[in-house]
């Protein structure tokens, strides 16, 4: 196993000869070191099968599987699976996944701590996914946005996007949505978390999930306050040109672990109709989300 740590972009870094065979426990430690302190750790070159890929994700962590059994690979709950491929035996997992700015399972009691992601099919243009580093993104906050979110909550909830599913068809709108609140309830989080690991403030808020910003007794606060916060560390930018935003762009045998807890994330979708097919291993660490001395 051979660490590259000028990776592209100065973002993550690289391992070359990463053979999980013969991977040792002290091999799998600095990895996830890594993880936590340079946010992205690439792979290169692997070829794994759906089973060494669960494998691989659960020595970094509980794998969790996916509330949603339409996402699930046939040979595994484990994995996640984001296609656009039909096939002869019909469609595996769900097309067109998280094309907005998320923190994965952000709107669940208990997020994932680290994401495992495995490009099976890349498209010949548009082959990556934009970050925001969200520690970052608190540290360039202005002291009148710091200020305001001092000891404030946000309240996060899967619901905007939330996909249909194939036997939903014909069921009323308003059944859909009573599920939806019943199976995913709203999750309180506070605004500014404290990374268990490496101690970093960051801002837990996402333009997908985050939907209402409170203060420590439950009043709610302005929702332009929240707003604020999006387009200050770069959600709103539709052009992906804003100083927060990064796009790290993808090879082929490349598996991505990244931090799922200070990066938020957004899948860059190709405009055509190639094919394009991903797995994803979700994991816990024996972590909380945030430490208990939270700003
Ligand atoms: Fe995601």
């Amino acid at each position: 196993m051979r660490i590259d740590t000028r990776s592209e972009g100065g973002r993550g870094i690289e391992v070359h000869d990463f053979d999980p065979a013969a991977v040792t426990a002290d091999d799998l430690a600095t990895l996830r070191r890594h993880v936590y302190h340079d946010k992205i750790v690439v792979l290169k070159a692997q070829t794994l099968d759906v089973a060494q890929f669960v494998a691989l994700g659960a020595a970094f962590g509980e794998p969790v599987a996916y509330y949603e059994p339409m996402y699930h690979h046939p040979d595994s709950e484990y994995v996640f699976v984001s296609s656009n491929i039909s096939r002869d035996t019909g469609r595996v997992g769900v097309p067109k996944t998280g094309a907005f700015w998320h923190s994965d399972y952000q709107f669940m009691p208990r997020p994932f701590a680290i994401t495992c992601f495995y490009p099976r099919k890349l498209p010949t243009v548009s082959r990556g996914t934009y970050f925001i580093d969200m520690a970052q993104a608190y540290r360039r906050l202005g002291p009148r946005l710091r200020a305001a979110i001092e000891n404030t909550y946000c309240l996060h909830s899967a619901r905007r996007y939330v996909k249909i599913r194939p036997e939903d068809v014909f069921r009323p709108l308003g059944q859909i949505i009573a599920e939806v609140e019943r199976r995913t309830p709203p999750q309180r989080w506070p605004t500014v978390l404290r990374h268990p690991v490496t101690g970093e403030d960051l801002l837990y808020i996402s333009e997908a999930f985050t939907y209402a910003i409170e203060d420590a007794a439950g009043a709610a606060l302005p929702e332009a306050l929240l707003t604020d916060l999006l387009a200050a560390s770069g959600q709103l930018d539709t052009g992906y040109e804003h100083e927060n935003i990064f796009l790290r762009s993808y090879e082929p045998g490349d598996l991505v672990l990244w931090d799922n807890r200070t990066l938020i994330h957004r899948a860059l979708h190709n405009p055509g109709n190639e094919a394009t097919e991903s797995y994803r291993v979700t994991v816990l660490d024996e972590f909380p989300l945030t430490s208990e001395e939270a700003a």
